[in-house]
C-alpha cells in the first residue's frame, strides 16, 4: 500500500504537485492519469525519496522509503524511460543491482525470462532498443519480487506487442495481490490496464473513483439523427418530450439510448432519415473536460478561449 498525505513540491515559484492525498491499495492496478507536466513523474520519485517533499509525506506500507531495509525487495519502480549509454550487459546490470541489494544470483535469469530478454542477456545495454530498454527497467522493478510496483509511463515507445505485454504483466501483478501503481498520459490506455483510477492536473487531486464509476459517469450514450427534414424532425421530438440539441452540419443528437423511439416517430409522421445511430461519448473526451481548466499553457488568447478539446491539446504536446 502506497499512502500520500498532503504531498506537494514546488520548484521555486513552480507548484509542481499540490496537496496530493490518496492511497493506492493492493490487488488492483491503480491508474496515475493526467497530461504532461501535470506532477506524476515527481509524485513517483518522492515516492521512491528521490525527491523531498516540499510538504507532506508518502508512507509505504506505513513506513518512509529511507526506513525501509533493502528498498528493493518493498517496491520496484520503472522511472521515466532514459537512453542507455550502459557499457554493461544486461545480465550484469541486474546482477550488480541484486548483490547490493542482498538478492538471490538466481533472481537475475528469472526476471530476465519473465522480460523475454533471455537471448540478449550477455549482450550490452547500450544497443538495445526503447523496447527492450523499458523491458530491462521492468526486469530491474521485479528483481527484488516486490509487493508494490510502480511504473512511470511504461507503454511510451513501445509497439503494439510490447504495450500488449506490459498490460498482461500488470494485471498479472496485480492478480498475484501486488499493489501496482502506473502513470500515463492516456485515457484509452487507462481504461484499459486499470480498475482504480486517480486523476491529476498542475499537480491536483482531480479524480479518485474506480474506473467504473468513472466510466458509467462519463460515458454519456446518445443518437445522432439527420433527416433533410430536419425542422419537422425537432418539433416531432418536442412534441414526444424528447430533448435533442443540433450539433452542426445539421446532426441532431438526442440524449440516451432512444434510437427505435426516434425511428418509430420518424416513420409515423412520413419523415426520411439519413442517419440513425447510437453513439458513445469517448472517455477521452470526459477526462480532456476534467483536466481542461488545469492544463497549463494555451496557445490562444485569452479573449477568444478554444474548446476543451483544443486545451487539452495544447497542453499534451508539452514534453
Ligand atoms: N527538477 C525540476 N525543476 C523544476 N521544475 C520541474 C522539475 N521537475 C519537474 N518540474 C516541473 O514540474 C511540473 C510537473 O512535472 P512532471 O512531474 O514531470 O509531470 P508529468 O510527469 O505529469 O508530465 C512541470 O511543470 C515540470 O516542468
Ligand atoms: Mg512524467
Amino acid at each position: 500500500m502506497i499512502e500520500l498525505e498532503g504531498l506537494t513540491k514546488r520548484y521555486g515559484e513552480k507548484v509542481a504537485v499540490n496537496n496530493l492525498s490518496f492511497t493506492v491499495r493492493p490487488g488492483i492496478v491503480t491508474g496515475f492519469l493526467g497530461p504532461n507536466g501535470a506532477g506524476k513523474s515527481t509524485t513517483m520519485r518522492m515516492i521512491l525519496g528521490l525527491d523531498h517533499p516540499t510538504a507532506g509525506s508518502v508512507r509505504i506500507d506505513g513506513k518512509h522509503y529511507h526506513q525501509l531495509k533493502e528498498p528493493l525487495t518493498y517496491i520496484g519502480a520503472l522511472l521515466e524511460a532514459k537512453a542507455w549509454h550502459g557499457g554493461r550487459t544486461a545480465y550484469n546490470h541486474l546482477l550488480c543491482l541484486a548483490q547490493s541489494n542482498g538478492i538471490a544470483r538466481s533472481r537475475v535469469r528469472e526476471v530476465l525470462e519473465t522480460v523475454g530478454l533471455t537471448a540478449v542477456a550477455r549482450k550490452k545495454t547500450k544497443g538495445f532498443s526503447m523496447g527492450m530498454g523499458q523491458r530491462l527497467g521492468i526486469a530491474a522493478a521485479l528483481l527484488g519480487d516486490p509487493r508494490i510496483l510502480m511504473f512511470d509511463e511504461p507503454v511510451n515507445g513501445l509497439d503494439p506487442e510490447g504495450i500488449h505485454w506490459i498490460r498482461t504483466l500488470m494485471k498479472s501483478l496485480a492478480a498475484q495481490g501486488r499493489t501496482v501503481f502506473v502513470s500515463s498520459h492516456l485515457m484509452s490506455e487507462m481504461a484499459l490496464t486499470a480498475e482504480h483510477l486517480v486523476v491529476i492536473g498542475q499537480g491536483r487531486l482531480l479524480a479518485d473513483t474506480s474506473m467504473a464509476d468513472f466510466i458509467a459517469r462519463n460515458s454519456r450514450s446518445y443518437v445522432r439523427v439527420r433527416s433533410p427534414q430536419r425542422e419537422r424532425m425537432l418539433d416531432v421530438l418536442h412534441q414526444a418530450g424528447i430533448v435533442a440539441v443540433e450539433s452542426g452540419d445539421g446532426v441532431l443528437e438526442v440524449d440516451g439510448g432512444k434510437a427505435e423511439l426516434v425511428g418509430e416517430l420518424a416513420a409515423r409522421h412520413g419523415l426520411t432519415l439519413h442517419e440513425l445511430s447510437p453513439q458513445q461519448a469517448s472517455l477521452e473526451e470526459a477526462f480532456m473536460q476534467l483536466t481542461a481548466e488545469s492544463v497549463e499553457y494555451h496557445a490562444h488568447s485569452e479573449t477568444s478561449p478554444p474548446p476543451p478539446q483544443q486545451q487539452w491539446g495544447d497542453g499534451w504536446k508539452r514534453g
